[in-house]
């Protein structure tokens, strides 16, 4: 069988409804996803929600839900959610689905087997804000909220003994972290030391998550429960899953801690690969705060959805924000990208093609071969696909190469002065600028969905590279309005 390409979301808290945060990376991997089929080949995208734990219990008490009832609207919120502005997944995972939760207690089993999961009595302070337990000073606990002093048996396991393989590991593949910042930081925090860390909590006080095996008492850390995820839905421990282990994994780097670390040790003790990617994205800011459930503080992007449609929001969020580094919401800057970048270029160059159509009474344009300029427009933008398939470096290059493309379609134009053509110089010039057009819009499908699926009808092609580049003559149609221009 041919190994298949496996790309992960994170697995998101039910406890609240989604933001702009939880769109970020799930447009970051729909856009890497997107970028390969459109190439010929492809990923298969995982997320999902993560059903268990105190926080996600304490909403549903709160709110007086039974539980179950509560995390299935949270789920059915973040499909229709993701839905709306196109992030396809293959599939969706439930923390609390029966096959999740039996194939957890085998892994945890293994672990168990290998001699990597021990009982010990704790004895010291709890968070209950971060369900952890703390190595902290008294001075610590007597200025911070929400913490609580705790004895009580659970289980450990031994991240201690990973220490030199994680680094060993991670020396001879710097590339499994992206960027290189978070690289340094997941080695600064190895190089510090790893104590091992509980992995369950008496059943006693949280009963909403998956028993431990054997002992009926215990349940275990959400972490755990969530992490195996990304095995779980894959068929383990049925071999199928390793057709496609090892996984590339996209998390905000707030979670770095556990995928760059205690999830590769729970690999290594279970006897798989640790990931092969790890790619790190920052916080999607409003004001000088991460945009947060705990915080309340989500921008309302309904309105500007209303207006401006779905891709809007994609290019927004992806064109404005460095893969790896923060960003600011701020609605004035929405306004002028969306007006620059696509109404006034991407929009406004195909209605000014089709109204020199319209206005000279062609019904047909003849295919005929590009020149030198407009030829390297399109093998410039498929060279920056290509790059960004092979590698998420090129990630940002990519997206940045949408307004250059279409800046050149824009000067050839008017350089060209094509309204004042006539004839076969017309035809060729029209031709070739409608043909750059859609094979562009093809290209950066990934990144406009809604607007290439329109321009697709138009030109009768699909929505691949390999076909969209076949030459033949356009036939001229009513105009297409891909952004309405709005007041800023
Ligand atoms: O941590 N900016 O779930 P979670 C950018 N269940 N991305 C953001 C963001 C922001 N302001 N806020 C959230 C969990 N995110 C665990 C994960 S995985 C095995 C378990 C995104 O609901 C970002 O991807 O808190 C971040 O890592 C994730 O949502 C955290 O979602
Ligand atoms: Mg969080």
């Amino acid at each position: 069988m041919n190994k298949v390409k496996y790309l992960t979301a994170p697995i998101f808290y039910a406890n609240s409804t989604p933001h702009i945060g939880h769109l970020y990376t799930g447009l970051v991997c729909d856009l890497w996803k997107q970028i390969n089929l459109v190439m010929g080949e492809d990923f298969f995208l995982s997320s999902g929600m993560d059903e268990h734990g105190q926080k996600v219990f304490q909403v549903a008490v709160n709110n007086g839900l039974n539980p179950k009832v509560h995390v299935d609207n949270i789920s059915e919120s973040f499909k229709k959610f993701f839905e709306k502005y196109n992030v396809r997944y293959d599939y969706w995972v439930r923390t609390t689905d029966e096959q999740h939760k039996k194939a957890t207690q085998i892994f945890w089993n293994k672990l168990k087997e290998n001699g990597y999961v021990y009982k010990h009595r704790y004895k010291g302070w709890y968070s209950i804000s971060d369900e952890s337990y703390l190595d902290v000073s008294e001075d610590y606990v007597s200025t911070s909220k929400n913490i609580v002093w705790r004895e009580e048996e659970c289980y450990y396991f031994k991240l201690s003994s990973f220490q030199e393989k994680l680094v060993e590991y991670y020396e001879k593949h710097p590339e499994t972290i992206y960027p290189k910042i978070r690289y340094n930081e997941a080695m600064g925090f190895i190089k510090q030391g790893l104590k091992d860390f509980s992995i369950s909590r008496p059943k006693e006080r949280l009963s909403w998550g998956i028993e431990v095996p054997d002992d009926p008492d215990q349940v275990m850390y959400v972490w755990i429960d969530a992490l195996a995820n990304y095995l779980t839905l894959i068929g383990y421990p049925d071999q199928k899953y390793l057709n496609y282990w090892p996984a590339t994994h996209v998390v905000g780097k707030d979670i770095l801690k556990f995928h760059a670390i205690y999830w590769p040790a729970l690999l290594m003790a279970a006897d798989l690969l640790p990931p092969k990617k790890v790619v790190v994205h920052g916080w999607w800011l409003n004001g000088d705060q991460k945009v947060s459930k705990s915080l309340n503080n989500a921008i309302d992007i309904d309105g500007l959805t209303e207006v401006y449609g779905s891709d809007a929001i994609r290019y927004f969020l992806l064109s404005n924000m460095t893969l790896g580094e923060d960003a600011n919401f701020k609605e004035s800057l929405f306004h002028s990208t969306i007006n620059a970048a696509l109404s006034n270029k991407y929009g406004n160059i195909l209605l000014r093609l089709l109204g020199i159509a319209e206005n000279k009474n062609i019904k047909e344009l003849k295919h005929c071969e590009l020149d030198e300029f407009l030829n390297n427009v399109v093998n410039n933008t498929k060279n920056e696909a290509n790059n960004f398939v092979k590698n998420i470096s090129f990630f940002d290059q990519y997206i940045r190469s949408f307004s250059a493309a279409f800046d050149s379609l824009n000067n050839y134009i008017s350089e060209n002065t094509i309204w004042k053509q006539e004839g076969e110089q017309l035809n060729n010039s029209l031709y070739s600028l409608l043909y750059c057009f859609k094979v562009l819009s093809v290209l950066f499908s990934p990144i406009l969905p809604e607007c290439a699926k329109k321009i697709a009808k138009y030109f009768d092609v699909d929505l691949n590279f390999k076909d969209v580049s076949v030459h033949k003559n356009i036939i001229i149609k009513e105009p297409i309005v891909l952004f309405p221009r709005v007041m800023e």
